[in-house]
């Protein structure tokens, strides 16, 4: 069989670690395998290049994606889809494998009911796929993420500030929540778990009174204006704060070892499912178990509050 692989959205530290298994699982089936550049994009321009061993040689340790990645938003068009469809065909590529977000999954989604046989492995640092604990991707920005808020903490104890410190997730909280639990942080305010302003200047005036030195609040993005927001603390609580936005610093850097072994599980997987004739889904990760849901039962849902969040009053 003929299988094309690419990654799609933004990109995610252990995507590289999935395409190498893809690739070498697949040569060891007696596949080939065509990496996609660049996303849908690669599709559509039909910039694509056969794979083998050796081209994915020293890429388990590499953050970003060796195949380029974009949001082609043209590939929400029917005519754009059947030429990349096309451009699949004239290959005789038949199977392909997606890696990346929920963006990514609805493009699968049409793409098989077009006719190819597609699967899906979630490669985001927002751990915002439904069916599936763990993204690929999520532990390493995690990880970039607590060493930041180590960081602060030094500097904001030594002149007793409150810092914010800003994280990517989107519409998700995991990233703060899982942060800021491992970095002690004394708030940590997520679409799932948003936080009062007002509330949060009290509970920093009462921490000045206890003689606190520091206060680190850990927030997802898009909740408010941080800066704003390190300006009012200043003025009305009795710590000065300013804001860190980390921005795409946590989306890089070397994947960390459960990412390169979900990457590596993940991409094996999905060559499996191929080999018994089982596409049009999804990959996860449940109760440590590689587990594979429709793409119909995934895109578009909202994963369970995580049940970190009980922890979260009682040891901040
Ligand atoms: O999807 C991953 C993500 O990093 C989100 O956390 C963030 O909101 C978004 O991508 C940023 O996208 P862009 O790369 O287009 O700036």
């Amino acid at each position: 069989m003929k299988i094309g692989v690419l990654t799609s959205g933004g990109d995610a530290p252990g995507m590289n670690a999935a395409v190498r298994a893809v690739v070498r699982a697949g040569i060891s089936y007696g596949h080939e395998v065509y990496g996609i550049k660049d996303g849908y994009q690669g599709m559509i321009e039909d910039d694509m290049v056969l794979l083998n061993h050796q081209s994915v040689s020293g890429m388990l340790s590499k953050g970003g994606t060796f195949l380029g990645t974009s949001r082609a938003p043209e590939f929400l068009k029917e005519e754009v889809r059947e030429k990349a469809v096309q451009n699949l065909k004239n290959r005789g590529i038949e199977a392909l494998i997606v890696i990346g977000g929920d963006g990514t999954y609805r493009g699968a989604m049409d793409l098989t009911r077009m006719g190819v046989k597609t699967i899906g492995l979630p490669g985001t640092i927002d751990n915002d796929i439904a069916g599936t604990d763990f993204t690929i991707g999520f532990h390493t920005a995690v990880e970039t993420i607590v060493d930041a808020i180590d960081k602060l903490r030094d500097t904001s104890t030594s002149h007793r500030r409150c810092s914010i410190v800003e994280v990517m997730g989107r519409h998700c909280g995991d990233l703060a929540l899982f942060s800021g639990i491992c970095g002690g942080a004394e708030f940590i305010v997520t679409p799932e778990h948003p936080m009062n302003k007002e509330q949060i200047i009290e509970r920093l005036k009462k921490h000045q009174k206890e003689g606190r030195r520091h206060a680190i609040i850990v927030v997802t993005e898009n909740q408010f204006d941080v800066h704003e927001f390190a300006k009012e603390i200043s003025e009305k609580s009795g710590f000065t704060s300013r804001a860190t936005v980390l921005s795409y610093i946590q989306r890089g850097g070397s994947p960390c070892p459960e990412d390169r072994i979900l990457g590596s599980r993940m991409g094996t997987y999905a060559v499996e499912l191929l080999n018994d004739d089982i596409y049009g889904v999804c990959v996860g990760v449940r109760d440590s178990r590689m587990v594979h849901l429709p793409f119909v039962n995934v895109v578009g849902q909202k994963r369970p509050k995580n049940e970190l969040y009980g922890l979260v009053k009682k040891v901040s």
